[in-house]
């Protein structure tokens, strides 16, 4: 995970709204930012425009984008089954963690799931994430998108109420957790950097550098099982020595994907 490098901060304009979103990142705790915005240009920099949050840095670009939960989402709704709700078992009004939030599609679809009167908190270790993610939810339904079709159409809408069901928070999870009172979460949710990168997915790949890389660790997922109410589920490659290391029970499925879930029933 890239640290202590501080990230150059950039309005693509000067207009009040623009100027109040570059100070709320300021605000935030966890990132360093540059003093300047000229200072070097081999820096990264956090570009804020009125179409968005762009993370530069090394030719890869981080973005809030729903692009992969809405195509699940479309599934979702026109009544397909998506495997990682089959493992969350998710019901109306669950409180779900996502104790790794990444590009938050997992948490749109979990907050789908749960409903009007559920909530979802996403934790996520690496501050600049958390923070583009936090802002990009909190964004999200300012944008239009090409939203052409009927079913996409609900679909996007959808997920716009559901973005308003997650709060963000920068933390590591097992630190978290230990903090917690038992039986705090519905279902906790791991889906940690696979330690074996070459099946990665194109969706994740620009996460690498910014995202926290270390192993889930089996006194993390202890804490997970007092803190869960019903269970504690791990997305892992296919065939993972982490599922047997854990303690989890390998669900049947997805024989053409590269990942399988794992379940522990609390
Ligand atoms: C594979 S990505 C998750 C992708 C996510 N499920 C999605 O739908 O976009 C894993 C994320 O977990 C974060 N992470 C890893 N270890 C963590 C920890 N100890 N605490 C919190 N977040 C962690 C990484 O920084 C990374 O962003």
């Amino acid at each position: 995970m890239i640290k202590d490098i501080p990230i150059r901060i950039r309005a693509t304009q000067s207009d009040l709204e623009l100027q109040e979103r570059v100070q709320w990142f300021r605000q935030q705790p966890g990132c360093q930012w540059a003093a300047n915005e000229n200072d070097l240009d081999s820096l990264p920099e956090l570009k804020v425009s009125r179409r968005g949050v762009e993370l530069l840095f090394n030719q890869e670009r981080i973005t809030f984008h729903p692009s992969m939960a809405l195509i699940r989402a479309m599934n979702i709704l026109g009544g397909s089954s998506d495997r990682f709700l089959a493992a969350a078992q998710l019901g109306l009004g669950d409180f779900f963690l996502d104790a790794t939030l990444g590009l938050a599609s997992d948490s749109l679809i979990a907050a789908l799931a749960v409903g009007d009167h559920g909530r979802v908190l996403g934790l996520e270790k690496s501050p600049i994430l958390a923070v583009v993610m936090q802002d990009g939810l909190k964004h999200f339904g300012e944008h239009s998108f090409n939203v052409k079709t009927e079913p996409k159409k609900q679909a996007w809408l959808s997920l716009v109420q559901a973005a308003r069901r997650i709060e963000v928070q920068w933390a590591d999870h097992g630190e978290f957790l230990s903090h917690c009172p038992s039986e705090s979460f519905d279902v906790i949710y791991f889906d940690p950097m696979f330690r074996k990168t070459f099946h990665e997915s194109a969706s994740i790949q620009p996460l690498h550098q910014w995202s926290e890389h270390s192993p889930l660790d089996l006194q993390t997922v202890r804490e997970a099982c007092r803190v869960a109410r019903k269970r504690v589920v791990l997305k892992e490659r296919k065939d993972s020595a982490e599922f047997k290391r854990l303690g989890f029970d390998v669900l049947p499925g997805g024989r053409y994907s590269s990942v399988d879930y794992g379940v522990i029933l609390v």
